[in-house]
């Protein structure tokens, strides 16, 4: 059985007394996952990262971090975590060593100049500590508010937004020096509204929307060779056959009808090993196939159809 290092259970914020801005959200970071809080702006992302991490006060619900309930051991929870909710502030004209130092001396426990090497390596800042911070791009300043939130050595990182005002070069380092925390035994949340990085940078993701959780979804090796990937594959059918086809896609074990499209296309999630198979049941049952296509991967797919199904519904409700 996985550990779980972070465990939220049916988390609410509601403001003005009425409005959820956050409802019913529960999910677990599991030991060495780097999970991703994925969701469009607005979603409720940041209001659930400061909920967590005690920034603000939770309606409803649990927090809980190694087993520990954030509301009765919160000193024991807050050490287990390192978090950069907002912008990290630092000493500009300092070096990011003196900064390093200088938070060290805040923390509760002590914390060893070879704690700061340690971590100056993992986020790999190793070659800019001794440079004034004032001199440091968007993206050392934000590894080096990384090291400051692993001083105290936490199990759980905590990110919003990571990415926000990085160039490409700085978010696949991001990626890395994630990684290599993970090998280090730190689990990581991260929230962004940008899929593409999730997909890249996560074991797996919860996507939120308007408040909600509305699913969750393990990145697969996203190598294409790899044939236990999900993937969303479409396929179309003659005319008058979706019907029948759909009944034949449900006795295929592991493939999941996500949609009919039109009155000819059946999108299934599904992994490609199993593309013959299911063509030869149709070629069995006289179902014609036009065409088997593998589309773009499943969370993309998702994410775009939920997004965009909650958004017909906001459509719909207004008329
Ligand atoms: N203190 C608050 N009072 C009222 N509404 C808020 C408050 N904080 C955030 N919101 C609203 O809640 C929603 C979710 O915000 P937020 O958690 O910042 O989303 P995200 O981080 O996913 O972009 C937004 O519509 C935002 O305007
Ligand atoms: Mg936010």
């Amino acid at each position: 059985m996985s550990e779980i290092v972070l465990d939220i259970q049916s988390l609410t914020k509601t403001v003005h007394k009425q409005k959820n801005i956050v409802e019913d959200v529960s999910f677990q970071v599991k030991k060495g996952e780097i999970l991703g809080l994925l969701g469009p702006n607005g979603a409720g992302k940041t209001t659930t990262i400061r909920m967590i991490v005690g920034l603000i006060k939770k309606t409803k619900g649990t927090v809980l971090i190694n087993g520990h309930d954030m509301n009765q051991d919160s000193h024991v929870c807050k050490e287990q975590i390192g978090a950069i909710v907002e912008n990290p502030s630092f000493y500009d004209y300092m070096s990011g060593w003196k900064n390093l130092q200088q938070h060290a001396r805040m923390a509760s426990n002590p914390v060893s100049n070879e704690r700061i090497e340690e971590i100056v390596r993992l986020v790999q800042l190793e070659h800019a500590i001794d440079e004034k911070v004032k001199k440091y791009s968007l993206g050392m300043k934000q590894r080096l508010g990384v090291a400051q939130a692993l001083l105290h050595q936490p199990s759980l990182l905590i990110l919003d937004e990571p990415t926000n005002g990085l160039d490409p070069k700085g978010i696949r380092e991001l990626r890395d020096y994630l990684r290599e925390l993970t090998k280090a035994g730190i689990s990581t949340l991260v929230s962004s509204h940008l899929l593409s990085e999730m997909q890249l940078m996560c074991d797996r993701v919860v996507i939120m929307e308007k408040g909600r959780l509305i699913d969750e979804t393990v990145i697969g090796d996203l190598n294409e060779a790899d044939e236990s990937a999900a993937h969303v594959v479409a396929v179309q059918c003659g005319i008058g056959q979706q019907t029948l086809a759909k009944e034949l896609i449900e006795t295929i074990p592991g493939v999941e009808l996500l949609e009919l499209e039109g009155d000819r296309t059946l999108l299934l999630q599904m992994q490609e090993d199993k593309i013959p198979f299911m063509n030869k049941l149709f070629v069995d049952a006289e179902v014609d196939v036009f065409a088997i296509e593998k589309k773009k991967t499943s969370l993309e797919e998702k994410f775009l159809s939920l997004t965009a199904r909650e958004n017909a519904e906001d459509t719909q409700e207004v008329q």
